[in-house]
């Protein structure tokens, strides 16, 4: 599903709790004039203009599913010589109206436009807010499995901005709204039961070799003949080993004497290298279902949806999108920037 609206980002025509994750861009304060009647972004102060946000805010709380949240991409700007501290300012009120702040990604630039300034430096990020009302959906196996070869890739997104199709307009990267959506929006949810889809996974064993700390644990490991029951029983035992031992469950109860003695063979050959096998990278051996037969995919909401960014990316992740855009010309651009359907990943 790809459907593109003309309203106001604070009057959406949609449903309650129909959303799963909002991706957007919105003007940033008076940087541009987007031309269109009813505009956020011309307030004359950053109060009015974090007013202005936080009003999106409550609309979009009232369209999102009990597990949505929202990535906001937002950037600063001088006003009168001086910053105007614009993120902190929408962060400090969405705070005050009970938003919990999950991540304040930022969002590096490879490279930028000519800066005229002598007497400053270039801004060369923007951030992404990850906004959220309360419990929320979050693939991070899926997304370190991806950028981050199984471990949490951080908060620093390195991503090249794109040249806008149209020079009015201020696109982000289709790169960065397709990790907000990897991130945070599921990929299919039950239309029964709301049940949303878990990625289910396993330790592989596999320890990243790109790691010094991963190479000499393997080494060791490999020296002393360490078999696949030893690591087996390094991640039944976990990091603690002398406490959590006693708890964590193989299935039958608790860890079987035997799985306490090899583990503790390991802990021995390996000292602490042991706890590098202990969170190695994860493969995925399947989702969560309830057993309902009724699913929808994820959907995804854009707002601001300007040429449809958004909606690239979540075509190409197999989810559905919502773009909501006052100019009805914007729609149009994205219209051909025809996205290719995919199967949900
Ligand atoms: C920064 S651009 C979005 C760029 C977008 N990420 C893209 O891929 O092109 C902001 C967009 O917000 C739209 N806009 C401005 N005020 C709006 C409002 N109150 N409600 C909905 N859209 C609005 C503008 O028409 C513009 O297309």
């Amino acid at each position: 599903m790809h459907h593109t609206l003309v309203a106001d980002a604070r009057r959406l025509p949609l449903p309650d709790h129909s959303i799963d994750l909002v991706v957007t861009s919105p003007p940033y304060w008076r940087k541009r004039d987007y031309g269109v009647t009813g505009q956020l972004g011309q307030e004359t102060t950053p109060a009015g203009y974090v007013a202005a946000i936080l009003d999106c805010l409550t609309e979009w709380r009232r369209t999102l599913t009990p597990t949505g949240s929202v990535m906001l991409n937002v950037g600063d700007g001088y006003h009168q010589r001086t910053l105007a501290g614009i993120p902190g300012r929408i962060e400090a009120a969405a705070a005050d109206q009970g938003w919990l702040l999950r991540n304040r990604i930022v969002w590096a630039k490879t490279r930028g436009n000519p800066d005229p300034a002598k007497d400053r430096l270039t801004p060369r990020y923007e951030y992404v807010l990850h906004l959220t009302p309360a419990r929320y959906h979050y693939d991070l196996a899926g997304y370190a499995a991806e950028y981050g070869n199984g471990a949490n890739p951080g908060d620093v997104w390195t991503i090249a901005p794109e040249r806008g199709l149209s020079p009015h307009l201020a696109p982000f990267p289709v790169e960065l709204a397709r990790r907000a959506i990897l991130l945070a929006c599921p990929r299919s949810v039950c239309t029964d039961c709301g049940h949303v889809a878990q990625r289910v996974t396993e330790p592989s064993g596999q320890l990243d070799p790109g790691r010094p700390q991963a190479r000499r644990a393997m080494q060791l490991a490999a020296e002393a003949g360490l078999t696949e029951a030893h690591l087996a029983a390094i991640r039944a035992t976990g990091i603690s080993d002398a406490g959590k031992a006693q708890r964590i469950q193989t299935g039958t109860g608790r860890n079987s004497a035997e799985v306490q003695r090899l583990a503790a063979e390991a802990k021995q050959v390996l000292g602490g290298y042991f706890r590098e096998f202990t969170f190695g990278p994860r493969h995925t051996v399947g989702w969560t279902d309830c057993g309902h037969d009724a699913s929808r995919r994820g959907r995804v909401l854009d707002p601001f949806s300007g040429t449809g960014t958004t909606g690239v990316a979540a075509a190409g992740l197999g989810r559905d999108y919502i773009g909501v855009d006052l100019d009805a010309r914007c729609h149009a651009i994205a219209a051909d920037r025809t996205p290719q359907p995919a199967l949900a990943a």
